[in-house]
Parts: C-alpha cells; structure tokens; sequence
C-alpha cells in the first residue's frame, strides 16, 4: 500500500472528515474511504466502479487518455512487436522478464502441463454437439477443481504456484478440445515439441487421418494475439475473478467465473459480435445505415468492437491488431477480403463522425482481431475461447497478487437502498 502524504477533506452536515490520498507511481491520486462509513455513517455510491480502485496493483498500467498500456512497466507494443506470449506471461506472473535459464525452466514447466486428465474428456462429451465452446470453456475449467485435488489449497504457495501453471498449460488445450467437440472432430491431443501457439493451431486444425504442418505466419500471428490480450488490469471479468477468489474459494473455480463473466457482449464476447455485425453489414454501402442505428438512442445496437470504458483517445492494442490483420490476410493472399473492406471503411466513416468523436469511441482490440481469427480458419464461436486462453494468464497473476496480499479481505459492496422500508405480513387470505 502506498503512503498516504496528502488528505482530502469532505465536509458532511458541518462535520469534517479527513481522508487520506495516495499518489501512484502512475495514474491519478486515490482517496481512502476504507473508514468513511465507520466514521461519517455513509457510503460511497459507483455503479459500474467508474471511479473506483478496488485494490493496489503492480502489475498492468493503463493512462486511458493517452492510449498507453504497459505490463510491469513494459509498453504492450513493444512487448507485442519484441517478446512472445509464454516471456509475457513470466513477466506478468513474476514482475521481471526472464533470463534465458528462467524462461527455458519456465516453458518447461508450462510444456509440461499441457495434458489433461484422461477422465475429462468424459466431461466434454456430457455437452451437447451445439454448445457454444464458451460455455464448455466454463464447466470444464471449473471441473479442474474436481481432478487437480493437489493444487486447490489456496493458502499453500507451492499449490498456488501449481496451479497458476496447470490453468496456462491446459487452457490451450480445452480451448480446442471445446472445439473439437462442437465439429465432431476427434480430440488432438498436445505436442510438447511444439511451442505454445503452433501447439494451439495443431491441436484446433490437425485430424489423425493426415499431416498437419503449423505455418510459422500464422503462428506468429497467433502468438501476437495471446500477448495483445494477456492482461488488462481491472477489467470486469480480473475484478470477478479477484471477487470470486476473495471468499477462498478454489484457483480452478475462480477462473470459471473470469470465463463466465469474459463471455459477454459487452467484454470478451465483442470479437465474435463484432465480426458479425460486419458480416450483417457486408458491403460498404450499407455502412451509413448502421451508424444511424448505433446513434440512435431509440435503437439498442451498438457498433460492436468500438467504445471503451478506459481508452478515451485509442486503444493500443487495436493499433497493434490492425497492423497485424493487414500483414496476416496479405501473407494469406486474402488482402481483398470483404469484411476487411466493410471494417476498415466503417472505422474511417465513424471517426468522421462527430457523434463517436464527442463521446471518443475508438475501436477497440476486437475490431481487427475477429477479422485475423477468420482467415486463420476460426469458427466466430472460437473468438472468445481465445480471449479466454489468452487471459487466464492476467487473471492467474491477479489472483496471485491478491492472495499474497495481506490487506486481502472478502469483497463485499453495499449499496443504495430503494425499496419498502419494514411493513407487516398480511395474510394470503387478506390481500
Ligand atoms: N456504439 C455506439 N454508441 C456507443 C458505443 C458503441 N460501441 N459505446 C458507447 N456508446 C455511447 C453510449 O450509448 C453512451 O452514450 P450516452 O452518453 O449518450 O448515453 C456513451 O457512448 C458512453 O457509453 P457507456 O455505455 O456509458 O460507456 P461504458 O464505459 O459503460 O461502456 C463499452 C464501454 C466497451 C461497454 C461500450 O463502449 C460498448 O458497449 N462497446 C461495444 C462493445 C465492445 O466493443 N466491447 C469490447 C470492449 S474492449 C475488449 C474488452 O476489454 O473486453
């Protein structure tokens, strides 16, 4: 916690309260109100938390106003354009990048992870053929509790350690097998001499009956995807994951509840939103009638991919996918691919716009990344999946960090009551 040099003062009904003020080593100043309530008798009113700091972090800073997003101090698109997904996720979980030993000890133990349980794949065919691999995603990783009996005992270090590898190395491979399972495809089990995203791609794209040879491109790319998306600080699905995990509920658990809350339209599931609006819009000219529609406030649709609650000025991530979409489909030979057309003409005209330059609505990491998923030969339903994989990274250190907390207390908000006050029971017969 950092040391409070400087107090607020608030004045309620004639009485004044000091509150302390804590300088980060970034971002802006942070008033305590821990004892607020205990001292004044109220409380603070945030739905939505758009003021509020639920925690101290060391891990991902982001300075909305500036497009900046670093990882423990490390700029995403350096991390992006220089290091690769498994050096990122050592960097995120232990604060410092790796010497060549640390990182080669570390994909090992990873590498060494990647299986599952024999037992779960009867898990998987309990599903239907038809469910979204999202909601597979949850039931599965929350049955890693029942089967990893020796990485679920919270207080113990080495345990937590355990599973923080388990969770990296087996989302990959449950990510696919989820897959797998909605095609009807047989599962492809993982191959250690492969590398994290070439072992992702095989296992998503191999079947038994042939060869399956990784591109090094696509790869490539893939990699560049997981790192885009490992972490993103106190976003809805790492504050579920930190609430869920601050009653000691198990690792395993915790993260199903991140996948649960990732799955929404409105957070990990606007890849797959996005690339079918742009779908629906399909040709260019359609263009203008759907920016009416997300202007209307009649109208409930949004342009999916666009808007964040932080980036008020761009998304950095975005910068980095866009690049990325356009090196991808040119490497692919699919440089004139319609939905590339429709998304690329969409962004200019909406930033044309005044209405999305007022209220700065930027696009945002899932505007492109839909679009490169697509051409590598993913079904819309596996955006997500992939979200998911890749930050459960983001959530494990988060849910490390706070366990290692001693401040670590169970999160429980209270809130503005608007309902009856006391009134009797009236009998049934009576009313
Ligand atoms: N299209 C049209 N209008 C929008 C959009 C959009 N995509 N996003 C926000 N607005 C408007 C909104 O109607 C509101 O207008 P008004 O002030 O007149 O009522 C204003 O902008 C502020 O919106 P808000 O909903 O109060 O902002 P928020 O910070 O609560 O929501 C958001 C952020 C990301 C949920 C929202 O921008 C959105 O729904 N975007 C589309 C979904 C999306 O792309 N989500 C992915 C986010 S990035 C990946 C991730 O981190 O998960």
């Amino acid at each position: 916690m950092a040391d409070s040099t400087k107090t607020a003062k608030l004045t309620i009904d004639g009485n004044d309260y000091e509150l302390p003020l804590y300088s980060p080593t970034a971002g802006p100043d942070v008033l305590d109100i821990r004892k607020l309530y205990a001292q004044a008798g109220v409380f603070t009113y945030d739905p939505g938390y758009t003021s509020t700091a639920s925690c101290d972090s060391t891990i991902t800073f982001i300075d909305g106003d500036k497009g900046v997003l670093l990882h423990r101090g490390y700029p995403i698109d350096q991390l992006a354009g220089k290091s690769h997904y498994l050096e990122v996720c050592y960097l995120l979980l232990y604060g410092e990048l790796p010497s060549p030993t640390e990182l080669e000890d570390f994909e090992n133990r990873v590498t060494n992870h990647t299986m599952l349980h024999e037992q779960m794949m009867n898990f998987f065919r309990g599903f239907r053929r038809d469910a979204h691999p999202m909601a597979v995603m949850v039931g599965v990783v929350g049955a890693m509790s029942a089967f990893y009996h020796d990485s679920t005992d919270i207080t113990d270090e080495w345990q937590r350690e355990v599973a923080s590898i388990r969770l990296i190395a087996k989302m990959p491979t449950i990510a696919a097998m989820a897959y797998k399972y909605t095609i009807g495809q047989p599962f492809e089990y993982p191959r250690n001499d492969l590398d994290y995203a070439s072992n992702f791609l095989r296992m998503c794209f191999a079947v038994p009956a042939e060869d399956y040879v990784v591109n090094p491109i696509l790869s490539r790319a893939m990699d560049r995807i997981f790192t885009l998306h490992a972490d993103h600080e106190q976003n809805a699905s790492t504050s579920t994951v930190r609430l869920a995990s601050s009653s000691g509920a198990n690792p395993f658990a915790c993260i199903a509840a991140g996948i649960a809350c990732l799955w929404g339209p409105a957070h990990g599931g606007a890849n797959q939103a996005c690339l079918e609006m742009l779908k629906e819009i399909g040709t260019p000219d359609r263009i203008p009638e759907f920016i009416a529609r997300a202007k209307d406030k009649n109208d409930p649709f949004r342009l999916m991919g666009f808007g964040h609650r932080v980036y008020k000025n761009h998304d950095p991530r975005a910068t980095v996918m866009k690049e990325s979409a356009d090196e991808v489909l040119e490497l692919l030979g699919v440089e004139n691919n319609p939905t590339l057309q429709v998304a690329k003409e969409l962004e200019k005209q909406a930033l044309e716009d005044p209405y999305f330059a007022e209220k700065k609505l930027f696009p945002n990491v899932d505007f492109y990344s839909g679009i490169i998923l697509e051409a590598m030969g993913f079904p819309t339903s596996m955006f997500t999946p992939i979200f998911a994989l890749s930050r459960t990274v983001g959530w494990v250190s988060q849910w490390k960090e706070m366990i290692g907390d001693p401040q670590n207390k169970i999160g429980r908000p209270r809130q503005l009551y608007l309902g009856e006050t006391t009134r009797d029971y009236v009998d049934i017969e009576n009313r």
